[in-house]
């Protein structure tokens, strides 16, 4: 007898943020299971973007200048014919959007409001309530899926491994709240998400702990740009897990970063000032708050000039007791975003038949060395459309017959207390090894750390026949794939030695125009379990 149940599907979609739930809509009536670890719809980092979409939708503005901006902020690593597809698709969907009357916050004339963020030639970002844009379209997405009966959607369900024979994949083996099931299915789609969770300190939600990655790595996929992780410049410096975004709309509104004089300092960094790009802000952030000076975003004259716009932003603050009106907010940099990920082509297929990667958990090429704001709502938006009609047209051999894998032994006995301190480590060493700046001896001091983690880790497998609760396995899972995302980092920030875009190595602390291998997969990382 099987130790765990058997469910057949035609697809399954890993992930509920904006590019899983897409991939599903736009692939019914075909049907898709649809699994994810949160326990209810919308899940994932999308729920929480604030700032918006970035599409050529305004007069004047083009893909083509769109795609120059994005191209520009990657750092020399951006796929050009990436970039175009994304800002040319990218328009057109959100035109459609615009015209089926999503609620995008708009003009009297009914034409979008258009925000500026950094780096952007033009205002280009297209929003809906103020700064609750991810939450507005996920929230409608998640409505039209609860409603669509081709897509059975399975919540607190923890994909663990996927299933391959002779390098095909079979299927995905998922720990429920009722234990183990095996989906087999001849199409998976990682949607999961990125790997901000990894870290110390981060914007994205706890279920960021770079799920698909880590299953995609163990089964061999391709892999690209992992050591490129995004810190945000402007989270709020309170002690919370994540810590609140305040989104850089707020500087392209007219928010001003401050020392703790009350001098601004950006001007003097870059002749963007406050809309230099992310990389470059955070660093003039991150150099400070390292030696000890705070540094403060006031808000108010954005506040000012958009009355209204910042519903989230104001509640964040006055979640931890602060005022925005009365005086500057305290602000630090963050882990927020992974340009790195599973290596796919243009319509999200991976180096493994039969596994296709769309959203953040994707390395499409589309963000280089450093992503463009706001083009990753879009790139959810654009990937998991194409995905969808890709998975569609494409007939697939029926699965052939296969012993079913068992489930890894997790010993019963595993304490959380134990799983979560090993978790906790991890994200510690991370955020301190291969942070903003890295250098050499830090990164070496990271993996020496993240190895004994993970020998610390694998003593908490179990016998045959052992069945931890599934709660347990989920930290145990989460724990295993926290260390397999930050040594795989550690690993490709070490073999980069330049600064380029968001890897900054204060050890080499120029561009090499000797280019660096980009893509690696497990079997270069020696040891790992
Ligand atoms: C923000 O609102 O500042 C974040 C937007 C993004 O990460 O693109």
């Amino acid at each position: 007898s099987t130790p765990y149940d058997v469910r057949d599907a035609e697809v399954i979609v890993v992930g509920s943020g904006l590019a899983g739930m897409t991939a599903a809509l736009q692939l019914a009536p075909r049907t898709v299971t649809l699994i994810t670890k949160t326990a209810g719809l919308p899940g994932g980092s999308s729920l929480h973007a604030q700032g918006g979409i970035a599409a050529a939708v305004g007069p004047g503005d083009r893909p083509a200048d769109h795609a120059a901006d994005t191209v520009a902020a990657g750092a020399g690593l951006v796929d050009a014919a990436m970039a175009a597809l994304l800002t040319r698709d990218g328009a057109a969907l959100v035109r459609r959007m615009l015209e089926d009357g999503l609620p995008f916050d708009r003009a009297a004339d009914g034409s979008p409001l258009l925000g500026r963020e950094a780096a952007h030639g033009a205002a280009r970002i297209v929003h809906a309530g103020g700064d609750a844009t991810g939450r507005t379209l996920v929230t409608a997405l998640a409505e039209r899926l609860r409603t669509t009966p081709s897509v059975r959607v399975e919540t607190d369900a923890f994909a663990v491994d996927l299933v391959l024979r002779n390098g095909r994949v079979c299927g995905l083996l998922a720990c429920h709240g009722q234990g183990w099931v095996l989906h087999r299915a001849p199409r998976v789609i990682l949607a999961t998400g990125g790997i901000g969770a990894a870290f110390a300190r981060t914007t994205n939600p706890a279920e960021a702990t770079g799920d698909g990655l880590a299953i995609a790595a163990r089964a061999g996929a391709r892999l690209a740009d992992l050591e490129f992780v995004q810190f945000h410049p402007t989270a709020l410096a309170v002690d919370a897990d994540p810590v609140p975004l305040l989104t850089e709309a707020l500087r392209g509104a007219g928010a001003l970063l401050l020392d703790r004089d009350g001098r601004r300092f950006m001007p003097d960094e870059h002749p963007l000032a406050e809309l230099a790009p992310r990389d470059v802000v955070a660093r003039a952030i991150g150099r400070r708050v390292a030696a000890g000076e705070p540094v403060f975003l006031d808000l108010r004259p954005a506040l000012a000039a958009k009355p209204g716009g910042f519903p989230t932003v104001l509640a964040l603050c006055a979640e931890h007791g602060l005022a925005p009106f009365a005086g500057p907010m305290p602000v630090a940099p963050a882990a927020h975003y992974h340009m790195g990920g599973v290596v796919t082509d243009a319509d999200g297929r991976t180096s493994l038949e039969g596994l296709w990667a769309c959203g953040e958990v994707a390395c499409t090429g589309v963000h280089g060395a450093n992503r463009l704001a706001s083009n990753s709502l879009l790139e959810a938006l654009v990937f998991g459309a194409r995905v969808a009609r890709d998975v569609a047209a494409r007939p697939l051999a029926p699965l052939p017959p296969f012993a079913l894998p068992r489930p890894p032994a997790v010993a019963a006995d595993a304490g959380h207390a134990l799983l979560d301190a090993i978790g906790a480590e991890a994200r510690t060493a991370l955020y301190e090894g291969a942070g903003l700046v890295r250098d050499g001896l830090g990164l070496l001091a990271a993996r020496r750390k993240l190895d004994r983690l993970a020998a610390a880790l694998d003593m908490l497998r179990g016998e045959d026949g052992d069945e931890a609760p599934p709660e347990v396995v989920r930290r145990w899972g989460e724990a295993r794939n926290r260390l397999l995302v930050g040594r795989l980092v550690v690993h490709a920030a070490l073999a980069r030695e330049e600064s380029r875009g968001a890897h900054c190595r204060s050890d080499h602390p120029l561009p090499n125009p000797v280019s660096s291998p980009r893509t690696l997969t497990l079997s270069d990382l020696a040891g790992t379990a």
